[in-house]
């Protein structure tokens, strides 16, 4: 492979979205950030200058990051921030992978406005598992707020309530052409195409808090693609795509149309209590050589029908029609055996409101999330740098536990007590280790979907279901033939998901839920993978430039 150079230059920006000019953070001034382009097999350097007054780091979702977990990018976790006026170097080699990811920043709630593509190809003079496309369109979708999100996320952590919602979606940066008070807002071309040809679709969900449906009127979609992983292809009208995830469709556009624009659409699934943003973001498929130039030629077009905001069984049905390839070009290699067996719960809980403070959160506690009662708190300093120069001293503890220290009925009535306890806490896991980790969805304060997202590996969903996880009955229907592999799986509202994968990747690596909201609340937790005996399954020093804290 070749090595790609890219330079981020994390600087502030004014915008205007939604009628109203913002300064926000970005990447060379960018909104949505740069697309990072590369084949299977090349190394990607990426020279990130802070310019910004914020502590940034940035994380490339997805990527494997084999032996380079220097690079992967979770302030505290992997790397202290890189302060304002500083730099770090982020090297990796793409291997093993192809398709769609993306890059975000990992510290507070930056990504809301820093965010971008990554587009892997595949290995020189290899084709795609599917009919050659024409050309390739992605679509990255968001979530704006007119505040600041920085404010949003600390306040609602010193009064312990739910943050504020956003005020719109996006679709590739833009709120849609319902809003015509900028040149931002009227036209909202976002895929031009010709007729009768094959488009790739490469769909990344970089919203904060919300899954999304998505739909474009008059076409069928056929999902070839999951987190950088080709799966079994299968037709749909509508995707629905958890934060983190991306996924790669085809779009056939019509021989002969009678109509030359047509609307997409995108509104949010959503499980939680509370408020979210029940807003609708609309954007334009245009056939090329055609035009229209105003927002008011586009009224009168159908905006596509979207499921009820709680289809649930929707989302189940639609998550089960993943599947790996699982061909002799592209095999599953599921863990047969397992060595290690977890059981977590995911859900929310509280924290005992400071004194002389009044909280918003439930009984006047201030609202928390767990994995198995462990809310994370962040420590002083990066988890990797202390795991690897032998520093644990009061950085982390390695007593995670593997299962609910007291079990409890997790999807029927819940416990009264909802308290979580605080910690820092990673499992440590032998090289090679094989692992089954059952994500139990709680209905402490009400059941929730969770995107749960792991660092560092891909993992084969062998089995999801509703109610209780039970460990007799469910795990002989796993399936070890064909499971999908990503890296981001939705946990479903009132159920649980069974991954497996192979702990062969040396570093520290977090797993947690993708909605930031829940993320801010200490809904992750740690994996240390240990080295192995051979030299190549050792995790090498860090570069010399690795921030400090
Ligand atoms: Cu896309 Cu830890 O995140």
């Amino acid at each position: 492979g070749r090595t790609r150079h890219y330079k981020f230059n994390v600087q502030l920006h004014n915008v205007a979205r939604l009628c109203k000019t913002k300064t926000i953070l970005t990447v060379n001034g960018k909104f949505p950030g740069p697309r990072i382009v590369a084949r299977e097999g090349d190394r990607v350097v990426v020279k990130v200058v802070n310019s910004a007054p914020n502590n940034v780091s940035i994380h490339w979702h997805g990527v494997r990051q084999l032996l380079s977990g220097w690079a992967d990018g979770p302030a505290y976790v992997t790397q202290c921030p890189i302060q304002s006026g500083q730099s770090y170097v982020y090297n990796f080699t793409i291997i093993g992978q192809r398709g769609t990811l993306w890059w975000h920043a990992h510290i507070s709630w930056l990504r809301a406005t820093i965010y971008g593509p990554i587009i892997i190809l595949p290995i020189q003079n290899t084709s795609y598992p599917f009919p050659k496309p024409h050309k390739e369109v992605p679509i990255i979708f968001g979530e704006w707020w007119n505040a600041d999100t920085e404010a949003v996320i600390n306040q609602a952590l010193q009064t312990g309530g739910g943050p504020n919602v956003s005020d719109a979606y996006t679709i590739n940066g833009l709120p849609g052409p319902s809003y015509n008070c900028s040149a931002n807002g009227t036209k909202n071309l976002q895929a031009e195409s010709e007729t009768g040809k094959t488009y790739l679709i490469r769909l990344i969900n970089a919203a904060l808090n919300d899954d999304l449906f998505f739909r474009i009127s008059n076409h069928t979609l056929t999902v070839v693609e999951a987190d950088a992983v080709y799966v079994k292809p299968f037709e749909t009208d509508i995707v629905l795509i958890a934060p983190g995830q991306t996924t790669n469709v085809l779009l056939k556009t019509k021989p002969n149309p009678t109509n030359s624009t047509f609307l997409m659409a995108a509104r949010p699934y959503f499980t939680g209590q509370g408020t979210f943003d029940n807003s609708t973001v609309v954007a334009i498929l245009e056939y090329e050589k055609r035009h229209i130039s105003t927002s008011s030629s586009i009224t009168g077009l159908h905006i596509p029908t979207l499921p009820p905001i709680n289809a649930t069984s929707f989302v189940a049905n639609f998550s089960n029609r993943f599947r790996s390839l699982a061909s002799a070009r592209f095999p599953a290699n599921v863990p047969e055996t397992v060595d290690k067996k977890f059981f977590f719960t995911v859900g929310l809980g509280s924290n005992p409101c400071p004194k002389n403070a009044t909280c918003q959160g439930p009984n006047g506690t201030k609202f928390a999330a767990s994995v198995n009662n462990i809310s994370f708190t962040n420590p002083t300093t990066a988890i990797l740098q202390s795991y690897f120069f032998n520093q644990s001293n009061g950085v982390y503890t390695t007593d995670f536990p593997s299962a609910p220290l007291v079990p409890f009925n997790y999807t029927g009535t819940p416990p009264n007590n909802t308290r979580v306890a605080n910690g820092t806490k990673a499992v440590v896991l032998p090289f090679n280790t094989t692992v089954e980790v059952v994500l139990q969805d709680t209905s402490i304060l009400g059941a929730e979907s969770h995107p749960l997202h792991l660092h560092g590996y891909n993992f084969f969903v062998v089995g999801q279901g509703f109610g209780n996880f039970d460990p007799k009955k469910d795990p002989p229907n796993f399936n070890l033939a064909d499971p999908v592999e990503r890296n981001t799986i939705g946990v479903p509202s009132g159920g649980w998901a069974a991954i497996r994968f192979r702990a062969d990747n040396p570093g520290v690596w977090m797993m947690h839920c993708h909605f930031e909201v829940h993320f801010s609340w200490g809904l992750r937790m740690a994996w240390i993978v240990l080295d192995g005996k051979m030299p190549n399954q050792k995790l090498p020093p860090p570069p010399l430039d690795l921030p400090k804290c």
